[in-house]
């Protein structure tokens, strides 16, 4: 697990930090790549700890692994970073405020009309500040975890009931929305 979040951190590219007076196009730009250098590494790290030691093995990857990257790519990128949803496990860690919970129902409802997914984004300048959310859609892989009853093993439902007595993120299907990557930076 040690040797991985190392692994992980290195493959961290640094940033070029962006000014002030940049586009809403930049800033677009620049949201997304910040959003997006996380989860397919989490992905990765997920396939490779479930794989060496079943589901409940990688608990340790949502619940540590996640804040920690998050963390890093906040140091060298200037953006803050946070993953919220409208059924959060973490309730401390991820609840959503009024802009994200109204992108969070906006997409839901887009996905519920056929959009894709993983195509699902939004950026808005709002005061000084400039906020961006990318869809996080649940995959076959994320159902050890946040699937239907049936899906999650005793050992899992034991680790997640004892660190998260009010979780509410399971009953998910594959291509459902589990939440959004939320960044935002102060202008
Ligand atoms: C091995 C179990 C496991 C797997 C597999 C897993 N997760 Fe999680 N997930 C967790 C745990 C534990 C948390 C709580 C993290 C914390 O304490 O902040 C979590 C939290 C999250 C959150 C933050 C919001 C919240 O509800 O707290 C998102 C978003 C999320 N997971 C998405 C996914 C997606 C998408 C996948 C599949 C690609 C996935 N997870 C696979 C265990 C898992």
């Amino acid at each position: 697990m040690k040797r991985l979040l190392f692994a992980a951190a290195a493959l961290l590219a640094p940033f070029a930090a962006i000014p002030a007076h940049a586009s809403d196009e930049a800033l677009l730009g620049e949201a997304r790549k910040v959003a997006t250098t996380l989860p397919p590494k989490l992905l990765v790290a997920l396939q490779e700890e479930i794989k060496k030691s079943g589901a409940e093995g990688a608990i340790p990857v949502c619940k540590d692994m996640a804040p920690r990257m998050a963390g890093e790519i906040s140091q060298q990128t200037g953006w803050k970073i946070k993953r919220v949803s409208l059924k959060a496990r973490n309730d401390a860690r991820a609840t959503p405020d009024a802009w994200e919970k109204a992108a969070l129902e906006d997409f839901d409802k887009r996905a519920g009309a056929g959009e894709s997914p993983a195509k699902l984004e939004k950026g808005e300048k709002i005061g000084n500040e400039y906020r961006f959310v990318k869809a996080l859609p649940v995959q076959g892989l994320c159902l050890g975890c946040h699937g239907p009853a049936e899906q999650i093993s005793p050992a899992v439902k034991a680790a997640l009931g004892q660190h998260y007595p009010n979780d509410r993120a399971t009953g998910y299907s594959e291509g459902q929305i589990r939440g959004v990557i939320s960044v935002r930076k102060s202008l």
